[in-house]
């Protein structure tokens, strides 16, 4: 089976780690996103995936190459101007064949895809869109269904008032080509906006496949750092073991520094004296920690030194950064190869580089 990966989004809310790593290569718990949903794609089957992309295409293409290392394989379709969700996949119609998936890009999910595309051939539907529940539906595509899964409404982002379930788009389809040959050709069109209301007001059999799969996006800092206290937690085990009994194989801790809690450290970390690692946190590959300094919470891209005595509590740290002695932040979020200096104070939530609020 073939699936197409959107991945033309420019990961804005994840600015500014996004300026120069697209969010496929983002890393969760120390590995490209990417590569978990290229072997979750390739337990399910999938044997080619068509990555649809724009935004630092060629990063990609450099880490990713054929696919091979995965098991699949893997065509780029790089797109010059956003063509929209339906439109990425229209443009690719010539590489498919028979029903195929498409996900969005930004999901961490262990969706029986199997079961998915099981319940779509016994329906006999046109789409079969994966449903999840959420307590607040405004921020996604509210899906209405009847009691055989089969979809009456689809409204994106409804407001308050227009909320009637729970049920929402997960952001995975199995689709047949008769429905994709609806989008227009050359033209901006969405999934969410056009193909599925336009199926739904001409009657195609549409279907919801509703589960309690595990599933998160990656979209902000927050759902990022909530992803890794789940996934350590050990709340994935069909996709990611969660944290390890002895987080500090592989690396090299003082005798005095101290890790608690559920921690994540890549090869060859340094933990000097009386430094502490207080989970849920993740190092990279290569970090450094000088002596009394402290990370409480949040994830470390590789390579990042943080100076005696600095105290990080939940920060989203890129790669290479190099944080002084006695630097202070909180829920900070900074960029690959920031150097902060001795002392730095950061104001809560900082953001550095300063990117442009959108
Ligand atoms: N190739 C390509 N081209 N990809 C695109 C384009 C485009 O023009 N526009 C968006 N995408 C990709 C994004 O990179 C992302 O992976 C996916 O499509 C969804 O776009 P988001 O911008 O993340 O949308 P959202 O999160 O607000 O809402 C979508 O996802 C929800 C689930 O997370 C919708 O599909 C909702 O209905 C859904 O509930
Ligand atoms: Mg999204």
């Amino acid at each position: 089976m073939k699936a197409v990966i959107l991945a033309g989004g420019e990961g804005t809310r994840l600015r500014p780690l996004t300026l120069t790593v697209p969010k496929a290569l983002v890393p969760v718990v120390n590995q490209p996103f990417l590569e978990h949903v290229l072997t979750y794609l390739r337990r399910h089957g999938v044997d080619q995936a068509v990555l649809t992309v724009s935004y630092l295409a060629d990063r990609l293409k450099e880490h990713f190459g054929a696919g091979g290392n995965h098991g699949l394989s893997l065509v780029y379709s790089v797109e010059e101007q956003p063509r929209g969700t339906a439109g990425a996949v229209r443009a690719v119609a010539g590489l498919l064949d028979g029903a195929f998936l498409v996900l969005n890009g930004d999901l961490f999910t262990d969706i029986d895809l199997t079961g998915l595309v099981a319940f779509h051939r016994q329906k006999g539907a046109a789409a079969t869109i994966a449903l999840i529940r959420v307590d607040d539906p405004t921020t996604f595509g509210m899906v209405e269904t009847d009691g055989q899964g089969r979809v009456l409404r689809f409204v994106e982002k409804p407001r308050r008032e227009q909320v009637t379930t729970h049920y929402v788009n997960g952001g995975i389809y199995v689709l047949e080509p008769e429905a994709l040959a609806l989008v227009p050709e050359s033209m901006h069109y969405m999934f969410e906006s056009g193909l599925f209301p336009r199926l739904l007001a001409e009657g195609w059999p549409v279907y919801g496949y509703a589960t309690e799969p595990f599933w998160h996006d990656i979209g902000t800092p927050e759902r990022y750092l909530q992803l890794h206290a789940e996934l350590l937690g050990g709340r994935c085990p069909s996709i990611w073991p969660g944290a390890p009994s002895d987080p500090t194989r592989g690396c090299y801790a003082d005798p005095t520094a101290v890790v608690e809690g559920q921690v994540l450290l890549g090869l060859g970390a340094v933990l000097g004296p009386e430094s502490r690692v207080l989970g849920p946190a993740v190092l990279g590959a290569g970090c450094r920690l000088e002596r009394g300094a402290v990370v409480d919470g949040g994830v470390l891209w590789s390579g990042v030194s943080v100076g005696a005595g600095a105290h990080l509590e939940r920060c989203l740290v890129g790669s290479g950064c190099r944080l002084g002695p006695g630097v202070v932040a909180e829920a900070a979020v900074i960029g690959n190869n920031v150097a902060v200096p001795e002392g730095g104070r950061l104001a809560r939530g900082a953001k550095l580089p300063v990117v442009a609020q959108t």
